[in-house]
């Protein structure tokens, strides 16, 4: 527009100086003050053509440089994003394109207690899982846990974060590559507890495979990152399956980073009841040790195909229920020498089942789940063990306090028994944790508020 507006002011000036001569000229005949005049017109009109060249010298260089600088940018923005692509960072969606992308949130994979995941695929065809992240401060806090978690780490056998988005007042989304086998909680439990998702009967040998990808996933989440990472939410439905059944870690909601310097890290009660350590459930403090107990709450489930923890007769009075504890079981048919009895029918119907490994698993996974937490194998121990590297040894007797603090959490419900039950959980906490560990004289005892799964 400028320069629009000096070319016309530029030529108008030369036109009117170009008739003021020829009017001079007429008027003044050849007389001096005419030459005066034309020599001056002409000067004048010298200089604003000179002006216009050296204008428009400038603007085409000027236009040249941005266009180069331009083409540059746009190179440099093409380099980032390969680079970001390579070193597997996370791509920042706009909710247009999730929305797109799921088909408008239609097709359903699976529900946690904090989030919604549906299937989609992105404009270049890779299917990918949207996690919606439900409610707004816990969500907030969620989302930035996983994503604090997740976003930098990179191993075959934890789950890889393609994306997010995240806009005041919206939900937020994670974007993580699609594993269309599911979760193993699919895979290995009964078909009444996977409704209408995909799974079926997960073979020995499978699952055997599936318990030592996870324990290396733990493994160098808890040894080999910059800072630990406790994961603090390890269970079959976190834990998913690729197309050829291996085992990878999954939803990093709850994860917690910690110090490598540090031992243990307060945090608020939150998980699933049946995976949670009992120093976590006495508000001790986590370590990677709680991982290391879930962990081997998750072998034992994948051994019996059941749940470590369930209802065998319900009733409306909550202090008459009845629990059933497969660890115990599992201890006990161990040192009977009857292990075979607790594994998962359907396998010991298929046969091929090698019993040596059946033995190695259950033993490690009872390491795994001693309440003295110093007792509990590295993860990076328990992957040598399952991988036959070290010899694993018969773990020693646990008291299994959990099943104490079952039935204490039905109780409290009850305003007579309040007190009482506190009393009773913080002596079992003195037994229960290891004597070089701070505690506290006031163990609360915060059961209710540990999702049922
Ligand atoms: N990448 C994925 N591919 C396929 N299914 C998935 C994927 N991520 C999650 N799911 C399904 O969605 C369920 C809930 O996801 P999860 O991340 O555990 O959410 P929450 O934090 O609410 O527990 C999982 O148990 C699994 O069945
Ligand atoms: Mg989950």
């Amino acid at each position: 527009m400028e320069d629009k507006k000096a070319n016309i002011i530029a030529v108008t000036t030369v036109i009117s100086l170009v008739i003021f001569i020829i009017v001079a000229r007429v008027c003044l005949k050849l007389s001096r003050a005419f030459f005066l005049i034309c020599g001056a017109g002409i000067a004048v009109i010298l200089a604003v053509l000179a002006y216009l060249i050296i204008r428009s010298q400038y603007n085409r260089s000027r236009k040249f440089l941005e266009s180069r600088l331009v083409s540059e940018g746009r190179e440099l923005r093409i380099e980032y994003s390969f680079l970001r692509k390579v070193a597997g960072l996370p791509t920042k969606f706009r909710y247009r394109e999730l929305e797109e992308a799921t088909d408008n949130f239609q097709s359903f994979l699976g529900q946690g207690a904090s989030a919604t995941v549906f299937k989609g695929i992105l404009n270049d065809g890779t299917a990918v899982a949207v996690k919606r992240i439900n409610g707004e401060e816990r969500g907030e806090k969620e989302f930035r846990s996983e994503v604090a978690a997740i976003a930098n780490v990179q191993h075959v056998n934890l789950v890889h974060l393609l994306g997010y988005c995240s806009n005041p007042g919206e939900p937020r989304f994670l974007v993580y590559e699609f594993f269309p086998n599911g979760s193993l909680d699919c895979w290995i439990f009964t078909r009444k507890e996977r409704l209408n998702r995909r799974g079926g009967c997960l073979s020995w040998n499978l699952r055997y495979r599936v318990a030592i990808d996870i324990a290396k996933a733990l493994s160098y989440l808890h040894h080999d990152c910059r800072s630990r990472i406790l994961h603090l939410d390890v269970k079959p439905e976190n834990i998913l399956l690729d197309e050829n059944y291996r085992g990878i870690v999954a939803d990093f909601g709850l994860s917690k980073l910690m110090g490598k310097d540090q031992s243990r890290v307060l945090t608020t009660l939150r998980g699933t009841k049946g995976y949670l350590a009992p120093e976590w459930l006495l508000e001790q403090g986590v370590s990677e040790k709680s991982d290391i107990y879930s962990y081997g709450m998750v072998l034992l489930e994948m051994t019996g195909g059941c749940r470590n923890v369930c209802l065998i007769e319900d009733n409306k009075d909550r202090s008459e229920r009845k629990w059933q504890y497969f660890p115990k079981i599992v201890n006990q048919k161990m040192r009977e020498g009857k292990l075979m009895e607790v594994v998962d029918r359907r396998l010991v119907e298929d046969g091929g089942i090698d019993e040596k490994e059946v033995r190695r698993l259950v033993c490690v996974a009872l390491w795994c789940i001693q309440e003295k937490a110093r007792l509990r194998p590295s993860m990076a121990r328990v992957v040598e063990m399952l991988e036959g590297r070290v010899a694993v040894e018969e773990p020693p007797e646990t008291r299994m306090i959990i099943v104490d603090l079952l039935s204490i959490d039905d109780q409290d419900q009850r305003p007579d028994h309040h007190g009482h039950n506190r009393r009773h959980a913080a002596a079992m906490a003195a037994h229960l944790v290891d004597s070089n560990l701070p505690t506290t004289s006031t163990h609360s005892f915060a059961m209710s508020i540990v999702s049922p799964r």
